[in-house]
């Protein structure tokens, strides 16, 4: 399925992956680092809840979009989203089976919270999504320029999950912002989600990682947490170098376009295709 491009950005095809994880993948799945593969189970095992609050805040305001274009990209927007959920929950109930309970305990306050967001707090929620979208799309557009270092430490069903999951944050980064500059175009509101996000995301997934090497026994192992920061912040890094593209999201005239992933999209959607849906 090649990515098309049309003035709303790249096309937001819905794969429907066949992939299911496989009960071959070890617990530390990235290769001799359990910190990292930690990082990446907290990251995704709040994927469940959080796509599901975006796809929520976002249709809540879908007929509110005249655009055709917006409107069908929403649909495409919430399509892939719906497809991730499915298979992070995947991921989440491997976490559970494997012993870290507590992931399924905290993952239904968040659910709870986040349903009460979306009713109270519509336009907050939206900025909030939108915000999150950024930070997906930064990390996803690390994963698609180097993702061979970005992802071939992992097993392969986990690569395949990730560098899927990556291309269509990519392909479909703009439409949160684009539904909350037409309904809430606020600067304060937007500036204050990201903020408040960044900060909240930070600590969840460093919460996350703590818990699941508590359970592993290697909480206090300094290497593991060396290995495992070196991975997100160390030269050629995960976040190394995003710092400039993170502050633009606070300039008054930001827009995730502005970032072009287009060739990227373009290079790899092919083969992800393939990979994930053969
Ligand atoms: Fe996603
Ligand atoms: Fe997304």
């Amino acid at each position: 399925m090649q990515a098309e491009t049309h003035p709303g950005g790249p096309a937001i095809p819905v794969r429907r992956p066949r992939q299911v994880l496989s009960t071959s993948i070890p617990r530390h799945w990235v290769e001799d680092d359990p910190g990292t593969t930690h990082f990446f189970d907290a990251l995704s095992s709040t994927f469940p809840f959080g796509e599901s609050f975006f796809v929520r805040s976002v249709n809540c305001y879908r007929d509110r979009i005249e655009d055709p274009v917006l409107r069908e990209r929403i649909r495409g927007f919430a399509g892939q989203e719906g497809q991730h959920s499915r298979l992070h929950d995947e991921h989440v109930e491997m976490l559970l089976g494997e012993g870290y309970r507590l992931i399924a305990v905290r993952n239904r306050i968040f659910e709870r919270i986040l349903r009460w967001q979306n009713r109270r707090q519509p336009r907050f929620s939206l900025a909030v999504t939108a915000a999150l979208e950024h930070l997906t799309a930064l990390m996803a557009r690390r994963v698609l320029s180097e993702p061979e270092r970005m992802t071939g430490a992992m097993h392969p069903e986990m690569g395949r999950l990730w560098r899927w999951h990556a291309l269509e944050e990519a392909e479909h980064k703009s439409v949160a912002y684009d539904v909350l500059t037409i309904v809430a175009p606020g600067l304060w509101r937007r500036n204050l989600a990201m903020a408040l996000v960044t900060v909240e995301l930070a600590f969840e997934v460093w919460l996350r990682m703590a818990y699941m090497l508590y359970v592993d026994g290697l909480l206090w192992r300094r290497g593991v947490w060396t290995k495992a920061l070196r991975f997100v912040f160390g030269r050629g890094g995960l976040l190394r170098g995003v710092g400039a593209d993170y502050r633009a999201w606070y300039r008054r005239d930001f827009h995730p376009d502005q970032l072009d992933d287009r060739a990227l999209i373009a290079r790899h959607a092919p083969g992800i295709t393939a990979e994930m849906t053969a």
